[in-house]
């Protein structure tokens, strides 16, 4: 009950916006700003980028794609005029060519996708990417003795918290991961900046 409640209060966009700031939002940001000089940045999608906050990082230069699968989220987008493009699509089948985008967010999405789900998310990233491309994924994991942690994930809509460990290897089957950080604004959040790995030969 107080759950379903939580959940549709956070539908909100002001609500979500609010909920994101005070769950630490700008620690992410700082760590994207101090990366985003390692990408090109003509084109940015931000995967699951929600009312697409994030695009103020990016308003000086670029096209700024904000992609998620909630209208009400991206309706939240335009009414606050913001910058760039809002694209109402599936990470799953992100609607790019192959080797197009200079670089992606993924930020809080992976807890949302069942592993199958996050497995082909990030295999469409990889592909849309290319070998130049750089994705900085940013995400709150599970930590067994963190009780704050436990408590915000009993009120979470994503269904699907994992440890650093078990995300960390998702990733790695299309990425290398050349960075790596974490800390504890309210849950433990790992930040990891990495590159496609080029496809395996065909014979
Ligand atoms: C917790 S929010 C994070 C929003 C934003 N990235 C941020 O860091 O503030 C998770 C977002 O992922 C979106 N999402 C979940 N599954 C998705 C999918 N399969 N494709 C695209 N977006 C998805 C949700 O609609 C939601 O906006």
């Amino acid at each position: 009950m107080l759950r379903q409640l939580a959940h549709r209060l956070v539908a909100l966009p002001w609500v979500y916006d609010l909920v994101q700031t005070l769950a630490g939002t700008q620690s992410v940001d700082r760590r994207i700003a101090a990366q985003v000089g390692r990408a090109a940045r003509r084109v940015v999608v931000d995967v699951g980028g929600g009312t697409g906050q994030r695009g103020q990082l990016f308003a000086d230069g670029g096209l700024y794609v904000c992609l998620d699968l909630d209208a009400q989220k991206l309706r939240g987008w335009r009414l606050r005029g913001r910058t760039g493009r809002a694209l109402l699509a599936d990470a799953t089948r992100c609607p790019f060519a192959s080797a197009t985008v200079d670089l992606v967010l993924l930020t809080a999405v992976a807890h949302h996708l069942a592993t199958e789900q996050l497995e082909r998310a990030l295999a469409e990233i990889a592909r849309v990417l290319g070998p130049q491309g750089l994705l900085l994924l940013a995400e709150p994991t599970w930590v067994p003795w963190h009780p704050l942690g436990r408590l915000l994930w009993h009120f979470d809509r994503g269904a699907h918290p994992r440890s650093a460990e078990t995300l960390g290897a998702l990733v790695r089957r299309d990425f290398e991961i050349v960075h790596e950080e974490r800390w504890t604004p309210l849950h433990r959040v790992v930040f990891y900046v990495a590159r496609p790995r080029a496809p395996a030969p065909s014979c």
